[in-house]
């Protein structure tokens, strides 16, 4: 009697996470709504859009799967946790009133204030004259969000005044990001050095997963606008033993036990994107779902079985849980299509696949790939995640673009300098 596990969403995080259920012992059968070409290799792919909650709802009552497991943040900001859970069906994944701390910055932003948990001062604006005054009052350098949902592409960092007016032009009249942009946060620029700081949560108890470091620029040395994410690695140096003790007293234990207060008790992943400065950890945002593409190294580094863990957090009985690691570090390397975080072609044909899955210690996570007459082609901003385990972190940089060199298709595109940081904390 084995489990059905049904995975919804369809990027690299989602391939990582059928690829580590897929290997429990306890699982079945694995599904996956809408899944990628690489997917469909480990787990039945189905025609139902991610957010698609009444196609989701019905195939997994009709096939009475034993657990879902909401990969993105559209569905759970939707309500698909909530409709899943009212027909009885086991869910990974927060209720649409907690996953508010990813769908509302304006919410999070409330929530931390009110409960004094570091972050950054802010106001937050539904009137652009409103919000043009406190920028000149406020001066650069600023930080301008968009409130709701805009696939990691919503906050713009502005050195200047200028920047700043465009930024406030683009969220409130150009509307680039539809309704995200209703209301708007103007928030202090904080330096430092980011992390991302991952745990399973069952209501009330915190597990903490490997902590890791996303690349969240498009060009080498964090150059140019923000993206979903181009690169990855686990563990990060920065997180000291220190930080992640501070993080846990002063963030985490504090934000699931406001969210219960409020009557929104969190259940899933809380991902809190953090910015470490001078041994101090503040928020800058919360995730209410694994990181993409974070999840790729950090599940090639988890040594036990995920599929429990999940279970415990939709259950609440996670205070017993424990997890293990690889302590390798591993590495993604994200290629996209060229254009990306703008506009990009899709279609082309990706080669070399095989050949870079046959180097030890590698797996290629796919994102935005599908398969047309047996090719796998391009069909997304970010195309795949070519993840590697190494000895040290220059090691599994070196295994990651190796493989990153067998891959080719019209206009890829990838960061040379995933880890940098990482790696020049190692060498000097
Ligand atoms: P968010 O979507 O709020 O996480 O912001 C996306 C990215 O923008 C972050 O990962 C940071 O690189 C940058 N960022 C956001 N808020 C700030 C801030 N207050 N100070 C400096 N950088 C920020
Ligand atoms: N990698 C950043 C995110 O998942 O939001």
């Amino acid at each position: 009697m084995g489990m059905k596990v049904l995975v919804v969403g369809g990027g690299g995080r989602e391939h990582a996470l059928v690829w580590k259920i897929a290997q429990s012992p306890l699982v079945k059968r694995v599904y996956c709504a809408p899944g990628n070409a690489g997917i469909a290799s480990l787990a039945e792919c189905l025609p139902i859009a991610a957010e698609d909650l009444s196609g989701i709802t019905t195939f997994a009552r009709e096939k009475k799967i034993d657990l879902v497991v909401i990969g993105p943040e559209n569905p759970l900001v939707a309500g698909l946790a909530d409709q899943l859970r009212e027909k009885g069906i086991p869910v990974f994944g927060p209720s649409m009133a907690a996953a508010a701390l990813e769908g509302s910055k304006a919410f999070m932003k409330d929530i931390l204030t009110r409960y004094n948990i570091p972050t950054a001062k802010h106001q937050v604006f539904r009137n652009i004259e409103d919000a043009r005054n406190h920028l000149r009052y406020h001066g650069a350098p600023v930080v301008v969000k968009a409130s709701g949902l805009a696939a990691g592409k919503g906050a713009i960092v502005c050195q200047s005044l200028d920047e700043a007016e465009e930024a406030l032009d683009r969220i409130m009249v150009k509307r680039e990001f539809g309704m995200a942009g209703d209301l708007v946060v103007l928030e202090d620029f904080l330096q430092g050095e980011e992390a991302s700081f991952i745990a399973l949560v069952d209501g009330e108890n915190i597990l903490p997963l490997a902590g890791s470091q996303d690349h969240k620029a498009i060009y080498d040395g964090d150059q140019g606008p923000n993206t979903g994410g181009m690169g990855a690695y686990s563990p990060a140096p920065v997180l000291t033993p220190d930080i992640h003790k501070q993080v846990m007293n002063r963030i985490m234990h504090p934000v699931v036990k406001a969210m219960a207060k409020e009557g929104r008790p969190y259940r899933g992943v809380l991902y809190a994107g953090l910015m470490i400065h001078n041994g101090e950890a503040k928020t800058l945002e919360f995730n209410t779902r694994f990181g993409d593409p974070e999840t790729q190294p950090i599940l090639m580094r988890m040594t036990s079985d995920l599929v429990p863990l999940l279970m415990a957090c939709a259950n609440g009985s996670l205070a017993k849980a424990t997890v293990t690691w690889d302590p390798r570090p591993s590495l993604c390397v994200v290629m996209s299509a060229g254009g990306y975080p703008g506009s990009y072609a899709k279609g082309a044909v990706i080669s070399g696949l095989e050949e870079a899955a046959r180097l030890p210690d590698v797996q290629v996570f796919h994102a935005g790939t599908r398969l047309d007459e047996g090719k796998v082609v391009t069909a997304g901003g970010r195309v795949l995640g070519v993840t590697a385990l190494g000895s040290d972190v220059a090691d599994a940089q070196q295994k990651a673009y190796a493989a990153v060199d067998c891959i080719q298709w019209q206009d890829a595109y990838c960061r040379r300098d995933i880890a940098y940081r990482a790696i020049a904390r190692v060498s000097h």
